[in-house]
């Protein structure tokens, strides 16, 4: 059967916590064909480890013209999101679990100029966010314990992957579904399969000889198997 979904070709984010922090501006012009630029913010309270804030996201946002998805592992987003809006950041995505308010949170963050993403840890169950999602633009699924790069694909969180797709291909959500955390050459056909539109990847895309090319051949993985939906 044809499949229902993928009006656009898929989307691959980049995601600079494995590039070399000391030559930023240099690691993001080397995967300059990525569609989107997915920078982690880690407060060292939502997630066991700090990275950076949003002056290092206003520098970024100086020397590029990807659009930047913007990834925070923070707690109090109601505080801290709208700034990165307000910078100019194409998509802000925030822990449902950080927040008891998400609706709020969404509606600032668009009220300053950005898309609004939930983001879900992997042991964190779809169902009870799903009358929300109208508020939001992209859905994240995390398919690895936030916290570092690096870590093993759990394809276990694709269930839910599947569960976003198809309320999206019904008409009944228009978000796009992200998956963050060991998408690789093993693992991006099984999560385009169930659904994905945007994945990120990190050391996937940083620890190849060619970044730029390790974009081009996920996009190239993601648009093959999404020719063969699984639903
Ligand atoms: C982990 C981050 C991910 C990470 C992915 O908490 O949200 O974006 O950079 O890295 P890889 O692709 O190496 O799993
Ligand atoms: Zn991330």
């Amino acid at each position: 059967m044809a499949a229902p979904h993928a009006p656009h070709a898929p989307l691959i984010a980049p995601s600079i916590l494995s590039a070399d922090f000391a030559r930023l501006a240099d690691e993001v012009a080397a995967v300059g064909d990525a569609d989107w630029l997915h920078v982690d913010v880690m407060d060292n309270h939502f997630v066991p480890n700090l990275t950076l804030g949003l002056p290092v996201v206003e520098s970024l946002l100086r020397v590029t013209d990807i659009p930047m998805d913007c990834h925070l592992m923070i707690e109090r987003p109601d505080k801290w999101a709208p700034p990165y809006a307000e910078a100019g950041a194409h998509n802000v995505t925030f822990h449902a679990e950080a927040t008891d308010n998400p609706v709020a949170v969404a509606r600032d963050i668009r009220a300053a100029g950005a898309k609004a993403g939930l983001a879900i840890k992997p042991g964190t169950p779809l169902e009870p966010y799903l009358e929300i999602l109208r508020e939001f633009d992209t859905l994240l699924v995390m398919s690895v314990e936030p916290g570092f790069g690096g870590q093993k694909f759990i394809g276990e969180v694709l269930p839910k992957v599947g569960t976003a797709r198809r309320l999206v291909d019904a008409g009944e959500l228009t978000i796009l579904i992200e998956i963050d955390g060991g998408v690789n050459d093993d693992t991006i056909e099984a999560a385009a399969e169930a659904g994905v539109d945007c994945f990120v990847a990190g050391s996937a895309v940083y620890s190849a000889g060619d970044p730029a090319a390790a974009v081009r051949s996920l996009r190239q993985q993601a648009a093959a198997a999404a020719k063969h939906l699984t639903l």
